[in-house]
C-alpha cells in the first residue's frame, strides 16, 4: 500500500504532538478520531520506543500516518523503531475487544514457534511489532505465478500450519487465509494477525489452508492434480497429526513431499 517515495516522509515521534495542525493524525483513533485519545496513543508509542511514523499524502491531500492495512479490530501504521521499518497496529475505537492482550499473548506464543511477525512490544490499545513488506495472499494469487512458485509458497504455509498444529496454537482464521497470510518479495509467506487465535481449541490450521488450498486452486483454475481421497487423508490427518499424516496430506494436495521432517 505505501510506495517508498511515500516511505521516505517522516514525522519523528517526540515532534509529532507539535504538529498537530499540519498532520492529519485522525486514523490512529479510527473511527471516533478522539484528539486526546491519538495525544495519547502518540505518547505511548514514543514510551514504547517507536522512533517516527511514516507519512503519505491522503485522499483530501494530507499527511498522515501511512497505512499499511486494514481490519475489523485495528488499523495497523508503518514506522520506524530500532532505526529500522516496523509496524504499530492500533486498536479500533469500535472494536469487538477491549484489549489487546489475547492477541499479543497468542502471537507471543505464536513467536516462540518462530511463526508471525515478531512482536516487539504491547499495550491494550497498541501492538508494535515486524513490519512485514510483500502483499497480502489474495493479491498475490490475482497475478500469474508458475505451479512451482505456487507449490512453493502453499507448502512453507502448510508447513507453518503443521508446527503451529503441533505447537498447540490454532490461528482461527486460516480457512480464509487471504487476508492473513503476506507473500513477501523473497517468496516467504508468513501467517499475521492472531486476533482469533487459542491455545485451548484443537488446532486445525493444516487442515483449514488445506480446504483454503482447494478453494482458491478450484477458482482460479490452477493445474493442481488433488489426490480423489484428499478428504480421507485429511481426516486421517484430523485424528491423528504425524509426519507421515502432513506428508500424505502435501502429497494429497499435489504439493509434493516436501520437507516436514527436516523442519
Ligand atoms: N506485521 C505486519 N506487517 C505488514 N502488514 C501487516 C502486518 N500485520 C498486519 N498487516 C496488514 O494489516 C491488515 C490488518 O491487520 P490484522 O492484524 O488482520 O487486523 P484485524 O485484527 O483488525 O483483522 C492485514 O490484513 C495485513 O494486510
Ligand atoms: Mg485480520
Amino acid at each position: 500500500m505505501c510506495s517508498s517515495k511515500l516511505s521516505s516522509t517522516i514525522i519523528e515521534i517526540d515532534k509529532a504532538l507539535d504538529k498537530f495542525n499540519d498532520i492529519d493524525f485522525s486514523l490512529m483513533a479510527y473511527p471516533d478520531c478522539s484528539k486526546e485519545l491519538i495525544m495519547k496513543r502518540i505518547e505511548k508509542l514514543h514510551t514504547m520506543g517507536v522512533e517516527a511514523l511514516y507519512l503519505s499524502v491522503d485522499d483530501k491531500g494530507r499527511l498522515s500516518p501511512t497505512l499499511v492495512g486494514k481490519g475489523g479490530r485495528g488499523l495497523v501504521f508503518l514506522c520506524k523503531a530500532c532505526g529500522v521499518e516496523h509496524v504499530v497496529k492500533l486498536r479500533r475505537t469500535d472494536a469487538a475487544v477491549s484489549s489487546f492482550q489475547h492477541e499479543a499473548n497468542m502471537q507471543t506464543y505464536a513467536n516462540k514457534l518462530c511463526i508471525g511477525p515478531r512482536l516487539v512490544a504491547w499495550d491494550d490499545d497498541i501492538l508494535l511489532m515486524e513490519y512485514i513488506k510483500g502483499e497480502n495472499l489474495s493479491s498475490f494469487l490475482l497475478k500469474h505465478h508458475s505451479l512451482n512458485k505456487l507449490r512453493q509458497i502453499f507448502s512453507h504455509l502448510l508447513i507453518q500450519c503443521f508446527i503451529l498444529d503441533i505447537g498447540g496454537l490454532d490461528h482461527g482464521q486460516l480457512s480464509d487465509a487471504s487476508k492473513h497470510v503476506i507473500v513477501t518479495q523473497q517468496g516467504n509467506a508468513v501467517i499475521v494477525d492472531f486476533s482469533h487465535s487459542s491455545i485451548r481449541r484443537k488446532p486445525r490450521n493444516v487442515t483449514q489452508l488445506a480446504s483454503y488450498i482447494k478453494l482458491v486452486t478450484a477458482r482460479f483454475g490452477l493445474c493442481f492434480h488433488h489426490k480423489e481421497n484428499l478428504n480421507e487423508i485429511l481426516r486421517e490427518y484430523k485424528c491423528s497429526p504425524s509426519v507421515a499424516a502432513f506428508d500424505r496430506v502435501l502429497e494429497g494436495l499435489d504439493l509434493g513431499v516436501t520437507t516436514a521432517r527436516s523442519v
